[in-house]
């Protein structure tokens, strides 16, 4: 079967829906399991989402008519909110804490909710945009950029943004 970047992008959803599974099956007791979890989590979420910002989204939006600009509109708002609050909730908190068990699973819900919106919605619009050509061709490109060193720096970088974004947050309280 031709590759298709759709495709990538899907498995990769399902991919972080286990591994919240698995967050969610962890007790308050499993402090090294569950910081292990959150690292797994964002090696395979951030350069994901990253790549969607910087390639996918744009390339969406320039052949997207009304419906899409909004449902373009719509994906990106849902990346903020993950990026600028709920990901620096859950570095606020501690591993073997109620609050960490809380935060990620709400973080997880917000993934799910959003994988299920691109998944049902623009995926389905991406399919009528671009040629199957063109999504073997991002799909090897996707994949190309994810063992690029510049994937790995923005890897770094969100996290290092995330745990200053937590750390400025605990001290207005
Ligand atoms: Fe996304
Ligand atoms: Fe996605």
């Amino acid at each position: 079967m031709a590759r298709d970047i759709l495709a990538t992008l899907k498995d990769e959803h399902e991919k972080l829906r286990k591994l919240f599974e698995e967050m969610k099956s962890t007790t308050d007791r499993a402090v090294k399991t569950r910081a292990d979890l959150l690292e797994e989590i964002e090696a395979n979420l951030i350069p994901h989402a990253k790549w969607e910002e910087k390639v996918f989204y744009p390339a969406f939006k320039e052949r997207a008519d009304r419906d899409g600009l909004q449902t373009h509109a719509e994906a990106l708002a849902e990346h903020h909110a993950v990026e600028q609050t709920v990901i620096p909730e859950v570095h606020a908190a501690e591993p073997g804490t109620p609050d960490f068990a809380g935060r990620t699973k709400v973080f997880g819900e917000f993934i799910d909710h959003h994988a299920k919106e691109e998944e049902k919605t623009m995926f389905k619009m991406a399919r009528e945009m671009f040629s199957a050509e063109e999504r073997a061709q991002m799909d090897e490109e996707y994949e190309q950029w994810k063992a690029s060193p510049d994937a790995e720096r923005m890897v770094q970088a969100e996290k290092a943004k995330a745990v200053a974004k937590s750390s400025a947050g605990a001290m207005r309280q």
